[in-house]
């Protein structure tokens, strides 16, 4: 069928996935917003801060000039100890470039750095020099620089390069801390999500049972709890249930009733024309005409019989009559009596049993079990050929197996064969109403047995009935 064929994703595991991807896409994007926005509330913090030491340092530097009219050696240390009590992080950095952007002095935490080893974006300064304040960052600092204008004429370029240490810390930390509660957030989701999963799960799985069920003819009443749409499909489910096991009733209860009404008439003809084969005889053509009345009546009273035998089994007043008996016996005595219609056929049987096998059952329809299989053999085998029965026992079960060379069942039929009233399409031409392997699966299964089939068409078929042994037998 088709939908086996389809995705074999069971819906538990569905939805513990579309749980967890929606949780770990939602958990990204809550992950990126916070690193985005530490990153920009932190940068426009220290930008703030920047800005407003830059103000005040040209302030500072303007007014120092204006009187001193050249940049005072000591100017630098100045600021860079002013700075360094209103800027939090260590390791700043002051520079002072002259008009021809040559550094005239550099102090880091208010110590003169003699060599200027310290890396100068000059890109960056040269951009100061020519405009406004700029900055620029390398990601460990960030390369402030501002113009100093004295009378409308750009006379140099003031630096402050602060280290993003600090911030990188707590962008680390941040994500740290992200990192950990996003795995707990996980690890709380992946077991809610097993939870949500199975009480959605729960009540669909019953319903596929129930299902199963029905689909094998057993329909139970159903009430299944569950969400509102659940218990919809188990109500429908339950009427579909109830309404086809009342026709199935109705029609086995017609079966049974047409086959008990046939009876009578049959016998009454049966008799008649049994009458009538010794009266024609002398003339041919109504000798043969009494011949077909003859074997058709007794078809079709052998078809009454297999349907009253179906329709007895299916109704609960049916008892097996269950006791041990001797397998062995029954399985040599049915082969006995079938060994004369087999060689009519010119058909021979092999039968090959381990001695005392003893079963619990009722004798009288295991015997009806085995001469349907072994009949069967005969019918569908063809003129010399040998059909070989055979019964042995390991531990736990005994196997009877009826094996035979003959027309074999096309394999796309295999499936049907136990269908009541199923006959394969290259059995037209013999006689049979479909009902034999029926019978005999349901009786097989009474006994909790199973009956299998094996064929290839035109090589030959194998029926193996197999009977779990008894606990009581085992004891005995
Ligand atoms: N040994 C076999 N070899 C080939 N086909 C078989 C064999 N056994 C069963 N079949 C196929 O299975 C079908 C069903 O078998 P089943 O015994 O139920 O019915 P039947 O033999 O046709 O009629 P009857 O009710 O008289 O037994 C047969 O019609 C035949 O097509
Ligand atoms: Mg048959």
């Amino acid at each position: 069928m088709s939908y086996r064929n389809k995705s074999k994703m069971k819906l538990g595991t569905k939805l513990i996935l579309y749980y967890l991807t929606t949780t770990l896409i939602f958990l990204l994007i809550i992950g990126f917003a916070v690193n985005t926005s530490v990153r920009y509330f932190g940068m426009s913090t220290v930008e703030d801060q920047l800005i407003e030491q830059t103000i005040s340092s040209l302030d500072y530097i303007k007014q120092t000039i204006y009187f001193q009219s050249k940049f005072p050696d000591n100017i630098t240390l100045d600021l860079s100890n002013e700075i360094g009590k209103n800027l939090s992080a260590g390791n700043r950095i002051i520079r002072l470039y002259d008009e021809n952007l040559n550094l005239i002095s550099s102090y880091i935490d208010g110590i003169r750095q003699s060599s200027f080893e310290t890396k100068i974006m000059e890109n960056n300064i040269g951009n100061a020099f020519s405009g406004n304040y700029t900055y620029v960052s390398d990601g460990d600092n960030i390369y402030f620089a501002a113009p100093i204008i004295l009378n409308e004429k750009t006379i140099g370029v003031f630096e402050i390069v602060y280290p993003l240490n600090l911030l990188n810390h707590i962008l680390s930390k941040t994500t740290v801390v992200l990192l950990v509660a996003g795995i707990l957030f996980s690890i709380f989701i992946i077991i809610l999500s097993f939870y949500l999963a199975r009480i959605t799960v729960k009540p669909i799985k019953k319903l596929v049972y129930i299902a199963h069920q029905y689909a094998k003819q057993n329909f139970k009443h159903i009430d299944i709890e569950g969400p509102y749409e659940i218990q919809q499909l188990s109500g429908s489910l339950s009427k579909m249930g109830q309404k086809t096991q009342e026709y199935v009733n109705r029609q086995k209860q017609f079966v049974s009733n047409v086959s008990h009404e046939l009876r009578t008439p049959l016998t009454a003809i049966k008799g008649y024309s049994d009458f009538l084969i010794d009266e024609v005889k002398g003339n041919e053509d109504l000798e043969t005409a009494v011949y077909h009345l003859n074997n058709e009546t007794e078809r079709l009273t052998k078809m009454v019989n297999e349907l009253l035998t179906l329709s007895r089994l299916d109704s609960e007043d049916e008892y097996y009559n269950m006791g041990k008996f001797n397998l062995t016996n029954l399985v040599k005595n049915v082969v006995d009596s079938m060994t004369m219609r087999a060689t009519l056929e010119s058909i021979s049987l092999e039968c090959f049993v381990d001695e005392k096998i003893y079963i619990i059952g009722d004798r009288e329809k295991f015997s009806q079990v085995i001469i349907n299989v072994i009949d069967n053999a005969i019918k569908y085998s063809l003129e010399l050929q040998i059909v070989k029965i055979s019964l042995l026992k390991d531990d736990n079960n005994v196997i009877l197996e009826v094996k035979d060379r003959g027309i074999g069942i096309p394999e796309n039929e295999l499936d049907k064969i136990f269908h009541r009233f199923y006959r394969a399409q290259n059995t037209k031409s013999n006689k049979g109403t479909g009902l034999g392997l029926a019978i005999a699966k349901e009786i097989v299964e009474a006994h909790k047995g199973s009956i299998e089939i094996k064929s290839e068409q035109e090589s030959g078929t194998i029926v193996t009935i197999i009977l779990p042994i008894s606990k009581q037998l085992l004891q005995d």
